[in-house]
């Protein structure tokens, strides 16, 4: 169905953009952890993007992309009043949350536009009555997402940057390591939403300090619906469907070098797909 942007929002100008949208049927059920599949026009290619908070007074919802190939550079040109051909959803599992009573909190980290996916959960977390630690880390102090967004009900929101230009200088995962030894075991649970690399490394240490991990798996997607197998991850030795099974895991069964060699194998496909490729699934046949 059509889908109206009602307002846009160019966070780093063409690079990330946020918009919100009128979608009151998939506002009226998502949670956090939900993502959906959108086609930018009629024959466009379907591309999954975490809901990055929803407001269901209104019926919008949020989405937050990266401007990364064509599906998403067609996004791009889409401004306030015009619409979307079509955005299917909610999908996926929602996020498991539960209440940690204090001293218990949770960490939520979020890198690169993870950080918006990560703030639907953090702010489930929020809602449930739990402590939220945000920790959120960028290259320099221009692609910060979602810091003030973060702020406005997260307990503590930790920043940091490589160069150094706001917050701690280092990575992210120094953010972690930092409140897993300071807390002394007061750390329920960690979740991470980002770039692989950065959630194979906050697994691996949550690992050592026997903290249960979440992760939110970034796999390539096709029909989004458990068919086509696109996604499939292993997870715990069992093969898993992030679409349907997932997109959160426990960080400390996934296999990341299958998950990183699996999205490296497509990266030379994926951009003659990004530069030339009309998806044909929905195309009326001849008969
Ligand atoms: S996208 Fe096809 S099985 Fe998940």
């Amino acid at each position: 169905m059509p889908t109206k942007i009602l307002h846009k929002e160019r966070l780093i100008p063409g690079r990330t953009s946020k918009l919100v949208l009128d979608a009151p049927q998939i506002a009226a059920t998502a949670r956090p952890g939900h993502f959906v599949i959108l086609r930018v026009d009629e024959k466009g290619e379907r591309f999954p993007l975490t809901i990055a908070d929803t407001d269901k007074e209104h019926g919008t919802i949020t989405i937050v992309y990266l401007v990364l190939g064509r599906s998403t550079q067609m996004l791009e040109e889409l401004e306030e009043g015009q619409f979307i051909h079509d955005v299917c959803g909610p999908l996926g599992r929602a996020t498991h949350i539960q209440r940690f009573e204090a001293p218990k909190k949770v960490i939520c980290v979020g890198g690169g536009t993870g950080v918006a996916a990560m703030h639907h959960i953090a702010k489930g977390h929020h809602e449930a009555g739990n402590y939220v630690i945000a920790c959120i880390g960028a290259r320099n102090k221009d692609l910060l997402l979602f810091e003030k967004e973060l702020s406005l009900f997260c307990d503590e929101v930790l920043v940091s940057t490589d160069d150094g230009s706001e917050g701690q200088k280092g990575i992210v995962t120094d953010l972690v390591k930092g409140r897993l030894d300071s807390e002394g075991g007061n750390i329920a649970e960690v979740v991470a939403v980002g770039p692989v690399p950065m959630m194979q490394a906050v697994s691996e240490l949550t690992r050592g300090y026997g903290v249960p991990t979440t992760v939110s798996l970034n796999s390539l997607m096709v029909d989004g619906l458990g068919m086509c197998g696109a996604c499939r991850v292993t997870v715990g030795g069992e093969m898993k469907f992030t679409c349907v099974d997932g997109p959160e895991f426990d960080g400390h069964k996934v296999d990341f070098a299958e998950l990183r060699s699996r999205l490296g194998s497509f990266r030379s496909q994926e951009t003659v797909v990004r530069e030339h490729h009309r998806c044909n699934c929905f195309e009326k046949k001849e008969a």
